[in-house]
């Protein structure tokens, strides 16, 4: 029987007679063996963000007594602007406090559309736009609506790590694109041609890049385009820090001709308006698309909470000077960082020309990468992450988040160059 399976007993004896309530038999089990837990057999191909598992290590670090310097996870320092805490809290008293449409409240939905045609110069409408809470769902939810087990998927590496995760996820084969440091971390378009093959599904492009802050040119994308031609793969393009950009003009692959139906554009507020913990992020892409995506929200999450669109919109429409201040302090930090690594034995570091982090080169140290963050961590008291938590590529290099004041990335670039005089 079943229960003798499970090791189930009896304390007590059963009651005999039939007329005796359900509830009534359950009190008198006990179970003598904790239940064993059988994942499915995907959960084995789920992968992490490393950033946050460091975070917690620094934490722990601190609750010792030490003091930490983090440089580890990337979110703007900045809080978010008080015009959308206010429209937030507005909100919330004028009752924005129900459900509302999955695919994003119709006021949000119009502003996003007419925001992402005019910085991407291409006509998109509202219903070409559904809103998730955050940039990450849109990867998740574009892999469950595109990609079918066997079917290969294209990503930078090193590149953000949920995108390999959620490949494997889903059983999909991960076919990485490696970026170089000779080529300033932007793809090599010949090599993107080599990996295309028939059972190719999906491409993923990030620019301004994450870890690496490398930016692909105008070029670039028009090659990237011209190397798909008119093959039936599907771009997501994972724009989320478009408007942290040192130089030139954004541009997306959704403005090439014949490229609007084949992209998906990821973008949110998370980086953009240091909203990373209000949860709300977006894809644009052909209505076709935003339908069944809009599905999997109300299968998942109904809707992104109501009050956090209505401050959505105030931060689209209401003053912008706040994103552009942080992306000043974020490139004066950048140079502060990159100047001071530089003199540092053993890194190399490129100037970033977007995002907000920096992608030193560490192979003269000596040091594998992972290694050499721990021992930055634990002796040194600064947190970093290990170019391999982006991948393989990423061996030989350490990301700093320069999302900190310039007085703590001062203080992290004396400890490592300290550190680096004592060990290496
Ligand atoms: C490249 C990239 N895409 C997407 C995201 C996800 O952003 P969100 O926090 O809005 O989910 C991040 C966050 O770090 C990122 O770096």
């Amino acid at each position: 029987m079943r229960l003798q399976n499970v090791n189930w007993i009896l304390t007590a004896t059963m009651p005999k007679s039939r007329s005796v309530s359900r509830n009534k038999k359950m009190s008198t089990l006990t179970v003598s063996a904790p239940a064993r837990l059988n994942l499915a057999r995907r959960m084995s191909r789920l992968g992490t963000e490393t950033a946050f598992e460091v975070l917690v290590r620094a934490r722990a670090l601190e609750k010792q007594g030490k003091h930490i310097v983090h440089l580890e996870i990337g979110e703007p320092d900045f809080d978010t602007p008080k015009n959308i805490v206010e429209a937030a809290v507005d909100a919330l008293h004028m009752g924005y406090t129900h459900y509302g449409p999955s695919a994003g409240l119709p006021d949000l939905r119009e502003a996003i559309a007419e925001d992402v045609s005019k910085s991407r110069g291409v006509k998109f409408t509202s219903d070409e736009v559904v809103v998730v809470p955050g940039g990450k769902p849109i990867i998740f939810f574009t892999m469950l609506a595109l990609v079918e087990e066997g079917d290969e998927v294209i990503y930078p590496n090193p590149g953000f790590p949920i995108y390999e995760s959620m490949i494997n996820f889903l059983g999909a084969k991960a076919v990485p694109i490696p970026l170089r440091e000779e080529r300033d971390f932007r793809l090599d378009v010949n090599e993107l041609a080599d990996l295309i093959t028939d059972r190719t599904k999906l491409i993923i492009i990030n620019s301004p890049q994450n870890p690496t802050g490398g930016v692909l040119t105008r070029n670039d994308i028009y090659d990237i385009a011209t190397v798909i031609g008119d093959r039936d793969i599907m771009v997501l393009s994972d724009e989320i820090y478009c408007r942290l950009l040192f130089e030139g003009e954004p541009f997306s692959i959704s403005a090439v001709d014949g490229f609007k139906d084949r992209t998906i554009i990821l973008d949110g507020f998370s980086k953009t308006y240091a909203m990373t913990g209000w949860r709300m992020g977006y894809g644009v892409m052909r209505s076709d698309l935003a339908t069944h995506i809009a599905r999997l929200m109300t299968n998942s999450n109904s809707c992104t909470a109501s009050f956090t669109q209505i401050a959505g919109i105030e931060a689209i429409r209401g003053e912008q000077t706040a994103t552009e201040h942080m992306r000043l302090e974020f490139q004066r930090r950048r140079d502060v960082m990159v100047n001071g690594l530089n003199q540092i034995k053993g890194f190399s570091c490129r100037l970033p020309k977007g995002a907000f982090y920096t992608f030193p080169n560490i192979t003269q140290t000596g040091w594998p990468s992972k290694k050499l963050a721990d021992a930055i961590l634990d002796e040194a008291g600064v947190a970093a992450l290990s170019g391999t938590a982006f991948g393989a590529f990423g061996e030989g290099y350490l990301r700093f988040s320069v999302a900190n004041s310039i007085e703590n990335i001062n203080t992290a670039l004396d400890r490592i160059d300290q550190w680096t005089k004592k060990n290496l």
